[in-house]
């Protein structure tokens, strides 16, 4: 029979419980060497008052407090030896389980709650060297009992033990992963993929912003490449074959379209919305006139229309004229649209918008969405499927909210219109984040229309099978909504106070102490909080075998190099042609 991993002698005893709250406990140390062995996040057994139980808690803070009588003592210079005080060592513990030496047949059994609170005077032990590895193997086996074990890297406190997360609750009720600049989130993010990558049948998408995570170095089976249209992929045939796509307007829901070209402080703007839905209409319905679809499309049904034939019509609305009482007289419209009708024109012209507006004849047929999800959403590794790394690094950064929200939105409505049974669950990895799931009184009609999708995932994602992912390096900056709605947290480093805060403020209360370490982690180093760890652990994470294209650049040594490999023409080319590709 296996053996209880916390079995302790009477003189292994390092102090008693002085005070209990509902999650903390302050302990009394009297020997000042086994004060002085103890540390900070230190795992400690107290026992607790059912049989056979240990009640695990981690070290948040230690003190001596010196007695007040000491202090008078010292002063007045009196010396009396028959009455010593001992200055006290205190320790405060935060309660992170329990570890149940039998439960039915099982044995050495870890439970994240605390069945019973200790009592005054209950004995305290510390959990080091062989016990704690044992500890921390029995924690890790309850994950890595699982299929395909997920892990980032191994324990802090214990290098040889390996930290394991629960992959399920970890996507189930979304996650962040925080950190300042350099902090090694993209590393945390890749060696995340990396494994999603094994699953025989992965569904994830990753937004990546900066296009770091797109190129060679970041390939193998199991996750695809696609990047948004620049300028000139725009008359290449067979976009989704490429990896290439397109975003057509058409796609836009009637609030997104307004978003995008509405100007709300023109005095004719209601007009123009008007006119607006009513020539969209006209366009959809004249599309699927004769098909099953006919009566039975609104607004927002993703039909491919022909918007050159609405601005026609806007057009001539707004030059029509009409026969008055005393001759020709204006339109009811008649002027009001010019100032729209030239915003749309823009827009339709603009080549950095070209994904969205410059459509081939293939993008306008009536089954490209199809083709489109199939390629977002498809989940066969070797069809193009699995992990979707999405480049949006060439979209302008004005739209960006909009054209992610979009997707995401997409990827959501196609969740929600499937059947339950037949629903296949799907993550969304939202790199550099605070830049479209922004926390912002006063953002513009585009990224609020942007933020919409995401609150509504945030919210309602769980039932659907879509999980957040949220990466930030100003957790701050996020919008708090989808924040709060995260109950798994991977923190690096984090020195700025304000992302501190928002972090600590999520973190349950008893935890608050963990997160002051945030500011002094090392590059690589997180803290993970949440329903996917049983014990809230300080983790050195792995480097990935699959790298994003984030180095650190290294300035003092490259400025002592020789030349510059620099080519500065090619990169005015490049703002000229406002494309990186060739
Ligand atoms: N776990 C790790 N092991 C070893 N090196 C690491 C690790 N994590 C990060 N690094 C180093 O730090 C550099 C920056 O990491 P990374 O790109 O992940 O930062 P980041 O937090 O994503 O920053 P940003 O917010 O600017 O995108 C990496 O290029 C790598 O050299
Ligand atoms: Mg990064």
């Amino acid at each position: 029979m296996e053996k209880m991993i916390l079995n302790y002698k009477e003189e292994e005893l390092i102090g008693k419980i002085a005070s209990v709250d509902t999650g903390t406990a302050i302990a009394f140390i009297p020997d000042d060497k086994k004060m002085s062995e103890l540390q900070i996040n230190q795992l400690i057994a107290v026992n607790s008052p059912r049989a056979g139980t240990h009640i695990i808690g981690m070290v948040v803070k230690m003190s001596r407090r010196l007695d007040e009588t000491i202090l008078q003592n010292d002063i007045d210079d009196k010396k009396n030896d028959d009455n010593v005080v001992l200055p006290s060592n205190a320790i405060k513990l935060v309660f992170v389980g329990e570890l149940r030496d039998k439960e039915g047949i099982k044995v050495n059994v870890f439970k994240r709650n605390v069945t019973a609170l200790p009592n005054i005077q209950s004995s305290c032990f510390r959990i080091d060297g062989d016990k704690l590895t044992k500890l921390m193997e029995c924690i890790s086996t309850i994950a890595a009992n699982a299929v395909t074990p997920l892990s980032l890297g191994k324990y802090f406190i214990d290098e040889n033990s390996t930290a394991y997360i629960d992959g399920d609750k970890l996507f189930q009720r979304h996650a962040a992963i925080v950190g300042s600049t350099g902090s090694g989130k993209s590393y945390c993010v890749a060696k995340l993929i990396e494994q999603m990558a094994e699953l025989k049948s992965v569904n994830a998408v990753l937004f990546d912003i900066h296009g770091e995570y797109s190129d060679e170095s970041f390939k193998r089976d199991g996750i695809t490449q696609l990047k948004i249209a620049a300028p000139n992929d725009l008359e290449t045939a067979n976009k989704l074959d490429k990896g290439i796509l397109m975003v057509p307007y058409w796609l836009l829901n009637y609030e997104e379209m307004q978003a995008l070209l509405l100007d709300r402080s023109d005095s004719n703007a209601p007009n123009q919305a008007m006119q607006l839905s009513k020539q969209i209409m006209t366009a959809k319905k004249s599309i699927v006139k004769g098909t099953e679809y006919e009566s039975k499309i609104t607004l927002d049904s993703p039909i491919a229309y022909d918007l050159n034939a609405v601005l026609q019509e806007l057009h001539k609305l707004d030059t029509a004229k009409e026969q008055g009482a005393r001759g020709e007289k204006a339109g009811p419209f008649n002027g009001k649209l010019t100032r729209f009708n030239q915003r749309l024109e823009n827009k339709m012209s603009d080549k950095r918008v070209g994904f969205m507006f410059s459509l081939t004849n293939e993008e306008q047929e009536l089954d490209w969405l199809q083709k489109f999800c199939r390629q977002l959403m498809g989940t066969s590794k070797f069809n193009n499927g699995g992990i979707k790394v999405i480049d949006f690094s060439e979209v302008p950064s004005d739209i960006l909210p909009l054209v992610i929200g979009l997707v995401a939105r997409i990827i959501f409505s196609v969740q929600q219109w499937s059947a339950k049974e037949k629903r296949h669950p799907i993550a969304l990895l939202c790199d550099e984040a605070h830049l479209y799931v922004e926390q912002n009184e006063s953002i513009d009609a585009v990224s609020a229309i942007g933020l919409k999708s995401f609150e509504r995932i945030a919210k309602e994602g769980r039932k659907y099978g879509v999980s957040l992912v949220i990466i930030s390096q100003r957790p701050c900056e996020v919008n708090k909504t989808v924040l709060s709605q995260c109950n798994n947290f991977i923190s690096l480093r984090l020195t700025n106070v304000e992302d501190q805060n928002t972090i600590k403020r999520l973190l349950p209360d008893n935890l608050g102490n963990i997160a002051d370490n945030l500011a002094l982690l090392d590059i690589g180093e997180a803290i993970v909080v949440g329903d996917a760890t049983l014990l809230p652990s300080r983790i050195k994470v792995e480097e990935p075998k699959i790298k994003p294209q984030s180095n650190t650049v290294q300035f003092w040594q490259v400025w002592g190099k020789n030349d510059s490999t620099q080519d500065l023409d090619t990169a005015v080319e490049n703002i000229i042609k406002q494309s990186k590709s060739e």
